[in-house]
């Protein structure tokens, strides 16, 4: 980490450790809170602060969770890529509800995120995935994710098959992978703090209006 960045993790510590969090406002939504603690999460030099824990359950109430990258996020939701044959997927398409967990370790923080799952559209993930590197693209082609494969040697032999497939052509996005959005109906901000008394925000959004109320929770 350089020295500027230690600076700037040192002074964001500041203002969420030693001296408190300004209180939420009204009803005003999280997503600007958010961009705020990722963005902060950024600066620190944190490995991967996009990485996140993605929790899903099969409809008989058995939970599973992993690590995933978040691609996108706006008012809509949070976007994360995968491929629709994965055990995630399976358990997300039957239940269609999912938590998404951060952890900024360096800044005391965790963001939890739950919400309504949807797959976002083929144009957005073919989007996404035309900006990945040319070896990740064949690499989601040659993956049957989450699925018993022989050896090492079978992998790389797909692997090999796709690359000669494509060779001199674009890569199209497989049909078989793409985007989920998690829809939050919850989001709370958590900030550790001295003694264990921590700052929890709880926002919950209202089905009616879509408006959000926030709430303290203790420790
Ligand atoms: C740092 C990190 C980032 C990862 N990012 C992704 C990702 O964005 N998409 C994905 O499908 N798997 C990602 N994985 C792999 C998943 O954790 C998991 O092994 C895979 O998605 C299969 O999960 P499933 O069998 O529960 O479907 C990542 C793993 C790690 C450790």
């Amino acid at each position: 980490m350089s020295l500027f960045s230690k600076l700037r993790c040192a002074l964001t510590l500041g203002q969420g450790v030693l001296v408190n969090l300004p209180e939420p406002k009204g009803d005003e939504p999280p997503f600007q809170l958010f961009a705020q603690w990722f963005e902060a999460a950024k600066q620190c030099g944190i490995v991967l602060p996009e990485s996140m824990l993605v929790a899903s359950c099969t409809p008989e109430g058995r939970p599973s969770a992993r690590v995933v990258l978040l691609k996108e996020f706006d008012e809509s939701g949070f976007v994360f890529y995968t491929n629709y044959g994965s055990r995630k997927a399976a358990e997300l398409d039957a239940n269609p509800w999912a938590s998404l967990t951060f952890h900024w370790n360096i800044l005391q923080r965790q963001v939890r995120i739950e919400g309504r799952v949807e797959r976002v559209s083929y144009e957005q993930s073919n989007a996404y995935f035309q900006s990945r590197g040319r070896g990740s693209r064949i690499g989601a082609w040659a993956s049957h994710q989450s699925h018993p494969i022989a050896n090492r040697s079978k992998l790389e032999a797909q692997v090999k098959e796709f690359t000669q497939k494509f060779e001199g052509q674009e890569i199209p996005c497989p049909e078989f992978w793409g985007g989920y959005r998690v829809i939050p109906h919850t989001i709370e901000f958590w900030q550790g703090k001295a003694d264990r008394l921590h700052d929890r925000y709880v926002y919950h959004r209202n089905e009616s209006d879509s408006s959000w109320q926030i709430d303290r929770i203790s420790p």
